[in-house]
Protein backbone atom coordinates (compact mmCIF):
# COMPACT_ATOMS: atom_id res chain seq x y z
CA UNK A 1 0.00 0.00 0.00
CA UNK A 2 1.14 3.27 -0.90
CA UNK A 3 0.63 6.10 2.15
CA UNK A 4 0.86 9.93 1.73
CA UNK A 5 -0.24 12.35 4.15
CA UNK A 6 -1.66 16.22 2.81
CA UNK A 7 -0.48 17.98 5.66
CA UNK A 8 -1.71 21.17 5.36
CA UNK A 9 -4.89 23.51 3.34
CA UNK A 10 -3.22 24.11 0.46
CA UNK A 11 -3.30 20.86 -0.69
CA UNK A 12 -6.41 20.12 0.26
CA UNK A 13 -7.35 22.84 -2.20
CA UNK A 14 -5.31 20.78 -4.82
CA UNK A 15 -6.94 17.55 -4.60
CA UNK A 16 -9.85 18.58 -6.73
CA UNK A 17 -7.39 18.08 -9.60
CA UNK A 18 -6.08 14.91 -8.42
CA UNK A 19 -7.45 11.37 -9.43
CA UNK A 20 -8.53 9.95 -6.00
CA UNK A 21 -10.92 7.31 -7.92
CA UNK A 22 -7.95 4.52 -6.39
CA UNK A 23 -7.91 6.07 -3.11
CA UNK A 24 -8.72 6.10 0.27
CA UNK A 25 -9.05 8.98 2.33
CA UNK A 26 -8.89 9.75 6.10
CA UNK A 27 -9.88 13.21 7.24
CA UNK A 28 -8.43 14.69 10.59
CA UNK A 29 -9.33 17.92 11.90
CA UNK A 30 -8.99 16.96 15.62
CA UNK A 31 -9.93 20.04 17.18
CA UNK A 32 -12.56 19.59 16.90
CA UNK A 33 -14.78 18.94 13.97
CA UNK A 34 -13.81 15.39 12.98
CA UNK A 35 -13.53 14.57 17.11
CA UNK A 36 -17.35 15.98 16.74
CA UNK A 37 -18.56 14.11 14.08
CA UNK A 38 -17.36 10.59 15.65
CA UNK A 39 -18.21 11.71 18.91
CA UNK A 40 -22.10 12.00 17.67
CA UNK A 41 -21.93 8.84 15.18
CA UNK A 42 -21.28 6.82 18.37
CA UNK A 43 -24.07 8.00 20.34
CA UNK A 44 -26.42 7.61 17.18
CA UNK A 45 -26.33 10.52 15.24
CA UNK A 46 -27.46 8.89 11.99
CA UNK A 47 -26.43 11.36 9.40
CA UNK A 48 -23.66 14.17 9.09
CA UNK A 49 -23.61 16.43 6.01
CA UNK A 50 -20.52 18.17 5.83
CA UNK A 51 -20.71 21.24 3.83
CA UNK A 52 -18.39 23.97 2.81
CA UNK A 53 -20.10 27.17 3.57
CA UNK A 54 -22.79 28.62 5.80
CA UNK A 55 -25.56 29.15 2.76
CA UNK A 56 -25.10 25.47 1.70
CA UNK A 57 -26.08 24.79 4.98
CA UNK A 58 -28.85 26.73 5.21
CA UNK A 59 -29.92 25.73 2.02
CA UNK A 60 -30.18 22.20 2.86
CA UNK A 61 -32.00 22.98 5.77
CA UNK A 62 -34.35 24.83 3.62
CA UNK A 63 -34.84 21.39 1.29
CA UNK A 64 -34.88 18.66 4.51
CA UNK A 65 -36.50 20.19 7.60
CA UNK A 66 -35.44 17.35 9.55
CA UNK A 67 -31.83 18.42 9.82
CA UNK A 68 -30.03 20.25 12.75
CA UNK A 69 -27.66 22.86 11.82
CA UNK A 70 -24.18 22.36 13.55
CA UNK A 71 -21.31 23.99 12.68
CA UNK A 72 -18.65 27.35 13.65
CA UNK A 73 -16.67 29.75 12.46
CA UNK A 74 -14.48 31.31 14.66
CA UNK A 75 -14.34 28.45 16.93
CA UNK A 76 -18.28 29.93 17.72
CA UNK A 77 -21.79 28.37 17.16
CA UNK A 78 -22.87 30.57 13.81
CA UNK A 79 -25.85 32.40 14.84
CA UNK A 80 -28.98 31.14 14.08
CA UNK A 81 -27.45 27.27 14.16
CA UNK A 82 -28.49 24.72 16.71
CA UNK A 83 -25.42 23.13 17.42
CA UNK A 84 -21.87 24.73 17.55
CA UNK A 85 -18.53 22.81 17.41
CA UNK A 86 -17.67 21.53 20.43
CA UNK A 87 -18.15 17.47 20.81
CA UNK A 88 -19.91 17.40 24.24
CA UNK A 89 -22.75 18.96 22.17
CA UNK A 90 -22.90 16.17 19.95
CA UNK A 91 -23.03 13.42 22.62
CA UNK A 92 -26.78 13.06 22.90
CA UNK A 93 -28.35 13.50 19.74
CA UNK A 94 -29.47 9.49 19.28
CA UNK A 95 -31.53 9.34 15.50
CA UNK A 96 -30.27 12.95 14.29
CA UNK A 97 -29.64 14.04 11.08
CA UNK A 98 -26.79 17.06 10.86
CA UNK A 99 -25.95 18.95 7.98
CA UNK A 100 -22.68 20.99 9.39
CA UNK A 101 -20.52 23.62 8.19
CA UNK A 102 -16.45 24.12 9.93
CA UNK A 103 -13.63 26.41 9.07
CA UNK A 104 -11.64 23.57 7.69
CA UNK A 105 -12.94 19.64 8.82
CA UNK A 106 -15.85 19.76 6.59
CA UNK A 107 -14.42 21.73 3.30
CA UNK A 108 -11.27 19.19 3.65
CA UNK A 109 -13.83 16.14 3.64
CA UNK A 110 -15.82 18.03 0.73
CA UNK A 111 -12.62 17.88 -1.01
CA UNK A 112 -12.38 13.82 -0.61
CA UNK A 113 -15.61 13.20 -2.32
CA UNK A 114 -14.03 11.66 -5.16
CA UNK A 115 -12.13 9.47 -3.60
CA UNK A 116 -12.91 5.47 -3.56
CA UNK A 117 -13.37 5.72 0.12
CA UNK A 118 -13.76 8.49 2.88
CA UNK A 119 -13.26 7.77 6.30
CA UNK A 120 -13.90 10.05 9.07
CA UNK A 121 -10.99 9.80 11.70
CA UNK A 122 -9.73 10.98 14.78
CA UNK A 123 -7.52 10.53 17.85
CA UNK A 124 -11.06 9.22 19.67
CA UNK A 125 -11.30 6.41 16.62
CA UNK A 126 -7.86 5.62 15.45
CA UNK A 127 -8.25 2.16 16.61
CA UNK A 128 -11.67 1.19 14.62
CA UNK A 129 -9.98 3.46 11.35
CA UNK A 130 -7.20 1.12 11.67
CA UNK A 131 -8.88 -2.08 11.77
CA UNK A 132 -11.15 -0.68 8.80
CA UNK A 133 -8.32 0.16 6.61
CA UNK A 134 -6.65 -3.15 7.08
CA UNK A 135 -10.21 -4.77 6.00
CA UNK A 136 -10.52 -2.47 2.95
CA UNK A 137 -7.92 -3.89 0.93
CA UNK A 138 -6.42 -0.75 -0.04
CA UNK A 139 -3.90 -0.09 -2.60
CA UNK A 140 -3.54 3.76 -1.82
CA UNK A 141 -4.38 5.61 1.15
CA UNK A 142 -4.16 9.64 1.79
CA UNK A 143 -4.26 10.84 5.26
CA UNK A 144 -5.56 14.20 4.66
CA UNK A 145 -5.44 16.49 7.64
CA UNK A 146 -7.90 20.32 7.50
CA UNK A 147 -5.13 22.42 9.47
CA UNK A 148 -6.79 25.50 10.61
CA UNK A 149 -7.39 28.29 8.31
CA UNK A 150 -4.54 28.09 5.15
CA UNK A 151 -1.95 26.41 7.86
CA UNK A 152 -1.19 23.42 9.35
CA UNK A 153 -2.66 22.00 12.53
CA UNK A 154 -0.03 19.67 15.07
CA UNK A 155 -3.07 18.21 16.48
CA UNK A 156 -4.25 16.34 12.70
CA UNK A 157 -0.31 15.77 11.54
CA UNK A 158 -0.44 14.21 15.13
CA UNK A 159 -3.15 11.76 14.53
CA UNK A 160 -2.07 10.98 10.90
CA UNK A 161 1.39 9.86 12.27
CA UNK A 162 0.06 8.09 15.41
CA UNK A 163 -2.13 5.77 12.81
CA UNK A 164 1.08 5.19 10.43
CA UNK A 165 1.99 3.19 13.77
CA UNK A 166 0.00 0.35 12.55
CA UNK A 167 1.57 0.56 8.89
CA UNK A 168 4.66 0.75 9.27
CA UNK A 169 5.64 -1.94 6.80
CA UNK A 170 3.85 0.25 3.66
CA UNK A 171 5.48 2.20 1.20
CA UNK A 172 5.45 6.32 3.04
CA UNK A 173 5.62 9.57 0.87
CA UNK A 174 8.32 11.62 2.75
CA UNK A 175 5.30 13.79 4.06
CA UNK A 176 3.98 10.54 5.44
CA UNK A 177 7.78 10.36 7.30
CA UNK A 178 7.13 14.19 8.65
CA UNK A 179 3.95 13.17 10.04
CA UNK A 180 5.52 10.15 11.69
CA UNK A 181 8.67 12.23 13.55
CA UNK A 182 6.11 14.66 15.05
CA UNK A 183 4.43 11.14 16.98
CA UNK A 184 8.29 10.75 18.21
CA UNK A 185 8.29 14.53 19.53
CA UNK A 186 5.04 14.30 21.60
CA UNK A 187 4.02 10.27 22.08
CA UNK A 188 1.20 11.37 24.34
CA UNK A 189 -1.67 13.02 22.25
CA UNK A 190 -2.55 15.72 25.11
CA UNK A 191 1.01 16.85 25.01
CA UNK A 192 0.47 17.25 21.36
CA UNK A 193 -2.88 18.60 21.54
CA UNK A 194 -1.26 21.21 24.59
CA UNK A 195 1.18 22.25 22.28
CA UNK A 196 -0.61 22.78 19.37
CA UNK A 197 -1.94 26.23 18.79
CA UNK A 198 -5.49 25.05 18.47
CA UNK A 199 -4.83 23.55 21.65
CA UNK A 200 -3.43 26.44 23.47
CA UNK A 201 -6.03 28.89 22.17
CA UNK A 202 -9.18 26.36 23.45
CA UNK A 203 -7.47 26.46 26.54
CA UNK A 204 -7.44 29.88 26.77
CA UNK A 205 -11.29 30.04 26.45
CA UNK A 206 -11.87 27.80 29.04
CA UNK A 207 -11.72 24.53 27.08
CA UNK A 208 -9.66 22.30 28.43
CA UNK A 209 -12.12 19.78 28.60
CA UNK A 210 -12.71 19.70 24.72
CA UNK A 211 -8.81 19.34 24.25
CA UNK A 212 -8.83 16.71 27.36
CA UNK A 213 -11.82 14.56 25.78
CA UNK A 214 -10.44 15.11 21.60
CA UNK A 215 -6.99 13.42 23.01
CA UNK A 216 -8.84 10.27 24.24
CA UNK A 217 -7.14 7.86 21.97
CA UNK A 218 -9.38 4.91 20.50
CA UNK A 219 -11.93 4.95 22.64
CA UNK A 220 -15.00 5.20 19.94
CA UNK A 221 -15.47 2.38 18.22
CA UNK A 222 -17.35 4.07 15.36
CA UNK A 223 -15.92 5.07 12.17
CA UNK A 224 -17.67 7.55 10.03
CA UNK A 225 -17.98 6.21 6.32
CA UNK A 226 -18.71 9.64 3.81
CA UNK A 227 -20.82 8.37 0.43
CA UNK A 228 -22.17 10.74 -1.35
CA UNK A 229 -21.62 13.51 0.45
CA UNK A 230 -23.12 11.98 3.41
CA UNK A 231 -21.74 10.40 6.69
CA UNK A 232 -22.82 7.09 8.69
CA UNK A 233 -21.69 5.55 10.82
CA UNK A 234 -20.10 1.68 10.90
CA UNK A 235 -19.13 0.03 14.35
CA UNK A 236 -17.32 -2.82 15.16
CA UNK A 237 -14.98 -2.79 11.95
C1 LIG B 1 -12.54 23.50 11.84
O1 LIG B 1 -13.26 22.76 11.13
O2 LIG B 1 -11.85 24.39 11.36
C2 LIG B 1 -12.45 23.29 13.32
O3 LIG B 1 -12.94 22.10 13.71
C3 LIG B 1 -12.73 24.52 14.11
C4 LIG B 1 -13.21 24.41 15.54
O4 LIG B 1 -13.35 23.37 16.13
O5 LIG B 1 -13.50 25.42 16.14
Amino acid sequence: MKIDVALEPSEIAQLGGRDLTGTTCVVFDVLRATSSMVTGLSGGVEEIIPVSTIEEALAKKGSRSDLLLGGERFGERIQGFDLGNSPFEYRDLRGAKIVTTTTNGTVALRACVGAQRVFVGAILNLGAVVRMLKQSGVQSLLLVCAGTFETLALEDVWAAGCLLRSFQDEMWSDAAHVAFGVVQRWPEPLAALKAARNGRELLSKGRLDDVEWCAKESVLDVVGVMEEGVVRPVFGA
